[in-house]
C-alpha cells in the first residue's frame, strides 16, 4: 500500500475504543502500515502512543490540532507541538473546514500552526475546501488556490506536506464529488505544488464521505494520494476496508 489513508475521529472515541481499535489494527496487515494514520482526540494521544509501542505497530499518529504558540507560557486549554511530540505524533491537521468556520481560524492563525508543527518536524496535513455555493456559482477554484496561496508565506524550510481537499458540501453529508470533480481538484493542487513549492514533497487526499464502499474508486484515480476519513474511521470494519483498497 503506497497511498496514505488518514483517520479523524473528530471529538469521538473514548479509552475503550482506542485500545480496542488499535490493538485490532495492528492485528492486521492492511492497517498495520505506515501509510496509515490515526488523527485522535489530543487526550488519546498519550495512551495511543504507548499503545504503538507495546502492540510494535507500524501505523502513525497525527493530533488533529496544535496551539499557534511555540513557547511555555500562559496559554489556558493549549497543546503545543513540543509537547505533541513528545507522544510520538508525525502529522498534525491544520485548517480543517471546521476549526476555521467553528473557531473561526483565520490565515495568519494557520500560518503560525504549520510552522509550529514544521519547527518540531512534523507534517501538516493542510485543508481546504469550497462551500456548496462557491460549487454552485462555479467560482471555487480560484477560492481553493487562495487558500493554497497561505502556503508561500511559510518561512522555515518545508519538505514534505500534505494537502486535503475536503469540499465543505461532502464532509458528513453522504454526497461525494463525481470521480472527475476530485480528479479536476487533485490536478490544480498537483499543478500549484509543482509551480510555486517544486522542491516539496507533496502528497495530495481527498476528503468527504468516504467509505468502505466508495473509497477503492476514489482511491483507484492516479491523482489522489490518499484520503482523509471522518465517520467511517470510527469504525474499524469500514476503515480496515478502506485501507485494503
Ligand atoms: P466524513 O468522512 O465524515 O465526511 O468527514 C470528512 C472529514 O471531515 C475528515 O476530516
Amino acid at each position: 500500500m503506497s497511498k496514505l489513508i488518514v483517520a479523524n475521529w473528530k471529538m469521538n472515541g473514548s479509552v475503550n475504543q482506542v485500545k480496542a481499535d488499535l490493538a485490532a489494527y495492528s492485528a492486521s496487515q492492511s492497517t498495520n502500515q505506515p501509510g496509515v494514520v490515526l488523527a485522535l482526540p489530543q487526550v488519546y494521544l498519550p495512551l495511543a502512543s504507548q499503545l504503538l509501542t507495546q502492540l510494535n505497530a507500524q501505523f502513525k499518529l497525527a493530533s488533529q490540532n496544535v496551539s499557534q504558540f511555540n513557547k511555555c507560557g500562559a496559554y489556558t486549554g493549549e497543546v503545543s507541538a513540543d509537547m505533541l511530540k513528545e507522544f510520538a505524533v508525525d502529522y498534525i491537521i491544520i485548517g480543517h473546514s471546521e476549526r476555521r468556520q467553528i473557531f473561526n481560524e483565520s490565515g495568519s492563525v494557520l500560518l503560525n500552526k504549520i510552522e509550529a508543527a514544521l519547527l518540531c518536524g512534523m507534517t501538516p496535513i493542510f485543508c481546504i475546501g469550497e462551500d456548496k455555493s462557491l460549487r454552485d456559482q462555479h467560482n471555487y477554484t480560484d477560492f481553493l488556490v487562495q487558500q493554497l496561496e497561505l502556503l508561500l508565506q511559510i518561512k522555515l524550510p518545508l519538505t514534505n506536506l500534505v494537502i486535503a481537499y475536503e469540499p465543505i458540501w461532502a464532509i458528513g453529508t453522504g454526497v461525494i464529488p463525481s470521480m472527475e470533480q476530485i480528479d479536476e481538484i487533485m490536478q490544480l493542487i498537483h499543478v500549484f505544488a509543482q509551480n510555486y513549492l517544486p522542491h516539496v514533497k507533496v502528497s495530495v487526499l481527498y476528503g468527504g464521505s468516504v467509505n468502505g464502499k466508495n473509497a477503492q474508486d476514489i482511491l483507484s484515480i492516479s491523482t489522489v494520494d490518499g484520503v482523509l476519513v471522518g465517520g467511517a474511521s470510527l469504525k474499524v470494519d469500514d476503515f480496515s476496508k478502506i485501507c485494503a483498497y
